[in-house]
């Protein structure tokens, strides 16, 4: 390709996407409310947690000239999981739920204990959909060996039939509970011939642990004698080793082969469990004390880690709050162990979609028609760029980043000499681009756009400036 059609190429890539960027009325966000569902794989013994999946959605408007508004009636959002259409014989749920839930009638198959399938319509629930109780599997029809503990979710927004908007977003499951697998029993049988003595437990056919062993998960009160389920299993193996170390959790939480704790404070912050759930022997005392498993949880605004900027709603789970404008925390950031960005590529396919990198949705005009004039979410303003100059421009320009050699950011100007629509773009050696810094509509002015390169790794990058036939790149050094 010569340069001339190199630039047409450019051009005209960049027209589609601009094309794509108008059309799009409708902002869809979905994400699970857990990182990690857990699920046995052969109940024919025992009951520990069902295939029980909640996938939720927010669909956002966005209207030229008006605030996003969050928007519900009038609109219906299909789930379905592609390549995964049904359960029966990928687990032997089926055969067993009747006996392990005390229901009247034998449960339908592949038809999970809340009515709702693999595939159908989410629910209403004030500013947001959810569809609670998806009896998925982490199998893919085409194969029933091999785990796929972090597959994809597709919805579609319609409104009066027709597709407004869709997303893509993970919905884990992991078969990985490692009472056996991990080598500490020898199977399940084992494990109940080892379980006190206590009347009405049922030795010989399935049984539930949560039936006697109270779990808010499964909304079981059990009885006052077994204590809670969470407080028995983590006393009665307190013992583990080593007391702080996340392979101890992986015992039984999913897993040395699924990791479920896959996020950004896993992965940049190197924490593991134990930093914000204490150990094992902490975990159960606390219930002692008071605390309501599942329910009283760790929370991001503790004066100790984000503070109250980054707090939840009071009194609420992270996963239950909402922030910015009514959006649920985990719409921009994404499920409780798989806060954006993941080591998990599924997990960041719905933030790269939307603004062309992954971490937080941190892009005001995924959601805004124009640049928002007031702080957003936390009080971060409309960083993306400022102008600086009222001058008019004679021509579009783009400077060399100052300053440079840069760590970890830099600042970059450019120059748009009539109102246009301007792309402002980070691309590392390959060409691949890792930030949009700009990628709207630009009055005339002089602009300058901060580049943070703290979660990049050293070397050379690009910025590259496109707005109609004019198109500009400059090299920039990040050392660390
Ligand atoms: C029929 C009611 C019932 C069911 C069902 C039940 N438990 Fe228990 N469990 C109890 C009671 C009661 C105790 C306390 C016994 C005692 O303290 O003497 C207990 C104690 C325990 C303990 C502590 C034992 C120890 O040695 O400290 C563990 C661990 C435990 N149960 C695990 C389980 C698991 C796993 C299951 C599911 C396979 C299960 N339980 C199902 C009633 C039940
Ligand atoms: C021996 C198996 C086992 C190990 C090891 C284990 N867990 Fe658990 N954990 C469970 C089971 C089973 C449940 C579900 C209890 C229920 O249904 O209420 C659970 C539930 C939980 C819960 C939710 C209930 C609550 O108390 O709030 C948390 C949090 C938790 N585990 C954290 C940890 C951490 C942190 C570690 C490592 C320090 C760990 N677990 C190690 C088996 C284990
Ligand atoms: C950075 C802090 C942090 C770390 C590290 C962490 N958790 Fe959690 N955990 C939380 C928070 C916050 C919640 C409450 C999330 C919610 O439901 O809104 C939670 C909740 C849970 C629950 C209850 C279900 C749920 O998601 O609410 C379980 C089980 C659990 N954690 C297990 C683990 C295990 C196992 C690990 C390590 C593999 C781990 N956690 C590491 C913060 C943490
Ligand atoms: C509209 C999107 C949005 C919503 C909703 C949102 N946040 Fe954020 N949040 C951001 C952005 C953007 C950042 C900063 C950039 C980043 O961390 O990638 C951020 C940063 C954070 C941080 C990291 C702060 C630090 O010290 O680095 C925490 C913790 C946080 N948010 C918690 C929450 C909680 C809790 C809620 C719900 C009450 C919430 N957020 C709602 C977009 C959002
Ligand atoms: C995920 C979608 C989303 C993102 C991303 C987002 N916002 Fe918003 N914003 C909203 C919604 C929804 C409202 C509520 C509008 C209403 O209720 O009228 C809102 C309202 C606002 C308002 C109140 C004024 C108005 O327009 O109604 C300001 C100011 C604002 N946002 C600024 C920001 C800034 C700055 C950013 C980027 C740092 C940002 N927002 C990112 C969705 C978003």
């Amino acid at each position: 390709m010569n340069l001339r059609s190199t630039i047409k190429f450019v051009i005209l890539l960049s027209f589609i996407h601009l094309n794509l960027a108008f059309s799009q009325q409708y902002v869809l966000l979905g994400w699970n409310d857990l990182g990690m569902h857990c699920s046995n794989k052969d109940f024919s013994k025992m009951g520990i947690l069902p295939p029980y999946n909640n996938v939720y959605a927010q669909l956002i408007k966005k209207q030229t000239g008006q605030s996003p508004q969050i928007v519900t009636a009038g609109f219906v959002i299909e789930y379905s999981i592609p390549g995964n259409t049904y359960s029966v014989g990928k687990t032997n749920f089926w055969t067993y739920a009747q006996a392990l839930f005390g229901l009247p009638d034998p449960l339908p198959n592949n038809i999970g204990l809340t009515g709702k399938g693999l595939t159908g319509n989410m629910d209403i629930s004030t500013n947001s959909f959810k569809a609670e109780g998806i009896p998925n599997t982490p199998f893919i029809d085409s194969d029933w060996n091999v785990e796929r503990p972090f597959q994809l979710f597709h919805l579609v927004a319609r409104e009066n039939g027709v597709a407004v908007s869709f997303t893509d977003n993970v919905i884990p499951v992991s078969n990985e509970v490692g009472c056996v697998q991990s080598g500490c029993h020898s199977s399940e049988q084992n494990i109940k011939n080892e379980h006190p003595e206590v009347v009405g437990f049922r030795l010989n056919t399935t049984e539930l642990c949560a039936r006697c062993h109270s779990s808010n998960a499964l909304g079981t009160v059990g009885d006052s004698l077994a204590k809670s389920f969470s407080y028995r299993i983590h006393e009665k193996h307190h013992d583990i080793q080593p007391i702080n170390g996340i392979s101890t959790c992986y015992k039984c939480h999913p897993g040395p082969v699924t990791q479920c704790f896959r996020d950004i404070m896993r992965n940049q912050g190197g924490m593991i469990c134990q930093n914000c759930h204490g150990t094992m022997e902490a975990l159960a005392n606390s219930i002692s004390n008071g605390r309501r498993p599942w329910l009283d949880e760790p929370k991001c605004g503790d004066v100790t880690c984000h503070g109250s900027v980054y707090a939840e709603e009071p009194g609420k789970l992270y996963r239950m709050s909402k922030g910015h404008g009514g959006l649920y925390c985990s719409s921009c950031h994404g499920s409780p162990h798989a806060i954006y960005p993941t080591s998990q590529a599924n997990d960041n396919v719905q933030s790269i979609r939307l603004q062309n990198h992954a971490g937080a949705i941190d892009n005001c005009l995924v959601c805004h028609s124009s640049p928002p004039t007031g702080p957003g979410p936390h009080g971060i303003i409309f960083i993306g760029i400022i102008k600086i100059e009222t001058q008019v421009p004679r021509e579009f320009g783009l400077d060399q980043n100052y300053p440079n050699p840069f760590n970890p950011s830099t600042r970059i100007r450019f120059h748009v000499p009539k109102s246009s629509f301007v792309s402002l773009t980070i691309h590392d050696l390959t060409g691949r681009e890792v930030s949009s810094l700009v990628n709207t509509k630009l009055e005339e002015g002089t602009y300058e756009a901060e580049w943070n390169g703290e979660n990049f790794s050293s070397g050379v990058y690009f910025v590259k400036m496109v707005s109609g036939s004019y198109m500009m790149t400059k090299k920039m050094m990040l050392t660390k």
